[in-house]
């Protein structure tokens, strides 16, 4: 797979997403409203890229101005923050990505370099996701047995995040290391990004993957089919409640109705230390046009209404580890986020949204 997100002669290129796995087709944003678009109609999606799909937007949108007017200011700024924070409410890493490009922003205002000291910002972003995808992979790798069938869904891998992919990118590592693996991986209704994204990724690595309807796993756990379940986040709260593409609450359950481990893979940035559980994370609802057609054709009644909730909360007591790349959380989660994001520790993760 190729980059599938670029900087190019001032501006961003990213891969359409729902071209896949048929059309590679860049998509070039040279506007602030390319960016919010490319994510909102999810051209691009996976809660770490969408969060580096922001920072890079806010480079761009900077530099809209700077060419029609030839100076910014900070209300421009916010300006610019609020349109891309506007796109999608679930995945916390947006917001993230915001204020740590508001923080560049506010570090260097006014002065000549502030462009490129925002771009620089945001490349540096896209290589610490990758770095952290490939800690946390390696991590989580020594949670694998040779020989498991492991059930994932959604996509979490490279195409989610800067590059090597959560969810997924633990898969590689696994493989990597010499283990035999098998993958089952969900369709993910209505946006497949199992079937279209997932199964593409894997099988250009190399890796054994059955693609299933989306209501198999309790089947699948229950006949012993599966040994682990890894899935990726949009959203951890302080106490590990969890929140990732809907149908996963799902799989937890019957995951945990039959003793399969489920596993949750995130970056730290994908952390709201600011919220207490899962309650307080804002589930996005998608239009329901895009339940009642595939690829453009209708599949059911043209009148009747559809419902599209992007996400669900998966509660902390089911799942069995969450893997970061400062290592592997145990329960009770509550106790160890809290030791990662005490002051001193906290990195990128100051201020709030
Ligand atoms: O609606 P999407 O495709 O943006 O949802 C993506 C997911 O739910 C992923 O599992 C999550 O963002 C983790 S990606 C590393």
């Amino acid at each position: 797979m190729s980059e599938h997100i670029y900087w190019k002669d001032d501006a961003l290129y990213v891969l359409d997403q729902r071209l896949l796995p048929f059309k590679e087709t860049y998509i070039r944003c040279a506007t602030v409203k390319d960016v919010a678009k490319a994510i909102k109609d999810m051209a691009v999606r996976g809660a770490p890229l969408i969060g580096l799909v922001a920072a890079y937007g806010m480079v761009v949108g900077l530099q809209e101005i700077m060419k029609s007017r030839g100076r910014v200011k900070e209300s421009d700024m916010e300006r610019i923050c609020r349109r891309l924070k506007e796109t999608r409410p679930t995945a916390v890493n947006l917001f993230w990505a915001l204020r740590r490009m508001r923080n560049t922003y506010k570090e260097f205002e006014g002065q000549d370099g502030l462009l490129e000291a925002m771009l620089q910002g945001a490349i540096d972003m896209h290589v610490e996701d990758v770095e952290h995808n490939r800690q946390l992979s390696h991590y989580g790798a020594e949670l694998i047995d040779d020989g498991d069938t492991i059930l994932t869904h959604c996509n979490a891998g490279a195409l989610a995040t800067g590059g090597y992919g959560t969810a997924l990118g633990v898969i590689k590592a696994a493989w990597e290391t010499g283990k035999s693996l098998q993958v089952i991986a969900t369709e993910t209704r209505p946006y497949f990004q199992g079937a279209r994204l997932t199964v593409w990724e894997l099988r250009e690595q190399g890796i054994d993957v059955t693609l299933v309807p989306d209501n198999h796993a309790g089947l699948l756990c229950q006949q012993g089919i599966v040994d682990r379940v890894i899935v990726g986040a949009d959203r951890v709260a302080r106490n590990g409640d969890v929140a990732n593409k809907v149908g996963t609450y799902m799989i937890a359950l019957a995951a945990h109705d039959n003793e399969v481990p489920f596993y949750v893979a995130a970056p730290l940035s994908s952390f709201d230390e600011s919220i207490k559980n899962g309650d307080e994370i804002s589930i996005e609802e998608r239009d329901g046009k895009e339940v009642k057609y595939v690829n453009g054709r209708l599949v059911t009644s043209a009148d009747v209404t559809a419902k599209y909730y992007g996400f669900d909360i998966t509660p902390a007591r089911l799942i069995t580890y969450i893997i970061t790349e400062k290592g592997v959380l145990e329960k009770p989660f509550g106790k160890y986020i809290k030791m990662l994001f005490a002051p001193g520790k906290r990195e990128h993760h100051n201020g709030s949204h």
